[in-house]
């Protein structure tokens, strides 16, 4: 037999995790190539996971983040939206608690004439996902074909679905290494992530609402302002008009956090109710989105107050196999943890009630493992609201009642009751593009 000799690799991988462990700037064909070669299996994962910590010490500058963007993009095939009737425009959140927002508000969008074409994940440590939430609506998919996507965006103008295998496979392949590798964090690394799925995704505007506080990836205020500025550059770079709002993610959003209560909330915003925080949290990126898509001339809280986000969700459900009208799941048990003095809320922290609420089913432990539709969290007092010692605060959700006790030990210390009023606070933080 005679030897078939490969074509030679142009790089080593060591070469390049060095470069970059030394703190220098990684050539353009070096980033095109290790992208690439991870991809294919020639970098092999503990070596990709070796210079994702060194990017997370040493960071990246904007131009390689936009390389290595692009790359991560060309690992995969692009979407386009062009023959649709009408523009597009999406939202990102960078993963939050009780953030249900993206459920109101693609049809809200779609309903103001802006077709919102929603990749979504699945939950990821204490953040929900939003897949894992649209699941517990009896008979509804996540997956489909890229045919039905832009199909259901011609005839709805919202989907809300499971990203393909075919977009931008190396983010997936590094995602998973960082989450096991405490690499997640890098700025450089959440940016591209988040980028190269969005502009691979084919939008034409893209709204990004970057969390900010205990319940967020970013922590502090300075670097979430810069991942927000980071993502807008590389946006605008790749012709997507885009922005960033950064908002609060100190408490979780609303009153609930895990799945069919999620949905359940959702449903009660575009029936013109819900908690304050979460309809005004939609309506501000509604309309943001529809500036981005060139839609100023339309308000979003009129199509919300009169039922036409709610006839575009109903519909949106149903064309992936969803009832819209079907009961959502209740747990078999529940358990009520009560105000243990009198006086005022004055926090309640969103770690805390995401770890509690992934605790009681709601998130997974291990890839791959099936969440409880019905586990989660529902908050009978938000900060800032008035308790009396023995009224309902936290109630938890489960069908395994054996969950409880560790999700109790979450919440220990998550909450404070004091005399004194707390300071209202803007859940918008600031705004950048
Ligand atoms: N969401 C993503 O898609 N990627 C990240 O790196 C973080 C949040």
């Amino acid at each position: 037999m005679t030897d078939t000799a490969a074509t030679p690799e142009p790089f080593d991988a060591v070469e390049v995790i060095t470069a970059k462990r030394d703190g220098h700037r990684l050539a353009d064909e070096q980033i095109d190539w290790v992208v690439d070669a991870f991809t294919r299996g020639v970098v092999a994962p503990e070596q990709m996971s070796a210079l994702a910590m060194a990017i997370l010490l040493n960071g990246m500058e904007r131009p390689e983040i936009a390389r290595w963007t692009n790359a991560m993009i060309a690992s995969g095939e692009r979407l386009d939206f062009s023959s649709l009737s009408r523009p597009t425009a999406d939202k990102h959140s960078t993963g939050g608690v009780g953030d249900k927002i993206t459920l109101p508000l693609a049809p809200l969008v779609a309903a103001c004439g802006v077709a919102v074409p929603q990749l979504s994940g699945r939950g990821l440590g204490h953040t929900g996902g939003t897949l894992d939430k649209l699941e517990s609506i009896p008979g509804w998919r996540a997956e489909l074909s890229n045919e039905r996507m832009l199909a259901q965006l011609e005839e709805v103008g919202a989907v809300i679905c499971a990203a393909g295998a075919g977009l931008a496979p190396a983010d997936k392949k590094l995602y998973a290494l960082r989450d096991v590798t405490g690499t997640v964090e890098a700025i450089p690394l959440i940016a591209s992530s988040i980028m190269s799925k969005k502009i691979a995704e084919g939008t034409g505007a893209l709204v990004l609402d970057v969390k900010v506080g205990t319940g967020a990836f970013m922590k502090s205020h300075d670097d979430a302002l810069e991942l927000a500025r980071t993502m807008v550059d590389l946006g605008r770079d790749a012709g997507v008009t885009t922005t960033a709002l950064l908002t609060d993610m100190s408490t979780p959003l609303g009153l609930t956090a895990g799945n069919a209560v999620e949905v359940a909330e959702s449903v009660e915003v575009l029936a013109g109710g819900g908690p304050a925080d979460v309809v005004e949290l939609t309506v501000t990126l509604a309309r943001e989105m529809l500036a981005a898509a060139g839609r100023t001339d339309v308000d979003p809280a009129d199509a919300l107050a009169d039922g036409r986000a709610m006839d575009v969700w109903r519909r949106m459900i149903a064309a992936q196999g969803g009832d819209p009208d079907a009961p959502l799941p209740t747990p078999k048990e529940t358990h009520m943890i009560t105000a243990p003095s009198d006086g005022f809320l004055t926090r309640l922290d969103a770690l805390a009630v995401g770890v509690a609420a992934w605790r009681l089913g709601a998130g997974r432990s291990r890839p791959g493992e099936r969440v409880q539709a019905v586990a989660g969290v529902v908050l009978h007092a938000k900060p800032g609201d008035r308790v009396r010692a023995g009224q309902p605060l936290i109630e938890l959700h489960t069908d395994t009642p054996e969950r409880f006790a560790r999700a109790e030990e979450a919440l220990a210390g998550a909450f404070e009751i004091a005399a004194e009023e707390p300071a209202t606070t803007n859940s918008l933080i600031a705004r950048v593009g």
